[in-house]
């Protein structure tokens, strides 16, 4: 008789024939920094999630080192926005700052910065407005001197998370041309507009005050199209890509990664965090249990690197194993 049970009797032949590992070397841990002095926020949304200015941040080096994560998807808050996001791209801003900080507080934590209008235009909106639209071309110069800006604060890696056209290829012309030619760009190019994103809207504060972000984030019907923002980006010159949401898109992650050959990201999202961490605070599901499940699906659709707001309690449960 055909037993499949036969490989499933006892742990260490389940250990054997696993086909897929998470380890800590695949996770990034997104992180918030705001502007001011001696704070340390709790996202309310996001259990376990704080905003830190810089000056108190070193409390969360130490977490991030002692859990043994080695990289970061920073994002900055700054206190003055305005229409054209000007703090987005000034070399002093909270962003440029906390990066630099960073580097030289633990040079060998792998810095990704996230390049995006929308935490700092008063609108909320990724790219600069004019008559209720997000202009495409007009916002391409300012998050060409964010990436730079940031590349010389010294972030490893750049992320832009826009969702404009033409983007990749203006940002990798303009690192190269300031001398930036190894900083690497990390795609977000399968980016969805998608409700999974709200608690992060309160944890970054941004919300666009008016419309939504369908004009310039994918419909989460189309699986087809999600492929071409990936061959946009590669053509373009990112050296990996990405898909965001994770878990509802896990489909595109498999077909990514069966047709490109750049190293794959999935970015599981701020609603899909808090949606575990309240069914858990509920007695509801089994946290850790619940978590490394889905670690694992990531894994198993074909993502190289997780980006986690539970990365810390991943390496954690992996250091207890
Ligand atoms: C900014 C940005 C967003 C996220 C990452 N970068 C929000 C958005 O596009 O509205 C979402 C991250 C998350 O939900 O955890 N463009
Ligand atoms: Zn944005």
């Amino acid at each position: 008789m055909k037993r499949l049970r036969r490989l499933r009797s006892q742990d260490a032949i389940r250990d054997l024939i696993r086909e897929t590992v998470v380890t800590k070397n695949d996770l990034v841990y997104p992180v918030f920094v705001k502007e001011g002095t001696n704070q340390k926020i709790p996202v309310d949304s996001m259990p376990g999630i704080y905003q830190y200015t810089i000056d108190r941040f070193e409390e969360e080096l130490d977490r991030i080192q002692k859990a043994g994560v080695k990289a970061i998807l920073i994002f900055g808050i700054p206190e003055h926005k305005d229409a054209c996001g000007s703090e987005a791209y000034n070399e002093d801003g909270i962003t440029q700052r906390a990066v630099r900080y960073i580097k030289q507080k633990t040079p060998d934590l792998i810095v990704i910065a996230d390049v995006c209008l929308c935490e700092y235009t008063s609108h909320g909106h990724c790219g600069l407005v004019e008559d209720g639209k997000i202009l495409n071309d007009e916002t391409l110069p300012l998050l060409a001197k964010m990436a730079v800006s940031l590349a010389k604060a010294g972030a490893d890696m750049i992320a832009p998370s826009d969702m404009m056209d033409g983007h990749t290829a203006i940002l990798r012309k303009s690192l190269d041309e300031n001398g930036y030619t190894d900083t690497i760009i990390l795609g977000y190019s399968a980016k969805f507009a998608s409700g999974y994103y709200s608690p992060f809207r309160d944890a970054a504060h941004s919300a666009p005050s008016f419309g939504d972000r369908r004009t310039y984030q994918m419909d989460c019907a189309n699986g087809r199209e999600a492929l071409r923002e990936c061959v946009a980006d590669i053509e373009e010159g990112a050296d990996m890509i990405m898909v965001k949401p994770a878990l509802a898109y896990l489909d595109i992650v498999r077909q990514a990664r069966d047709r490109f050959s750049l190293p794959l990201a999935v970015y599981n999202v701020s609603g899909e965090y808090s949606m575990v961490k309240a069914a858990a605070q509920n007695g509801w599901i089994d946290e850790k249990r619940i978590v490394m499940e889905n670690m694992t699906a990531m894994k198993r659709a074909g993502a190289d690197i997780i980006i986690t707001y539970h990365a810390l309690d991943v390496a954690k449960w992996l250091d207890e194993e």
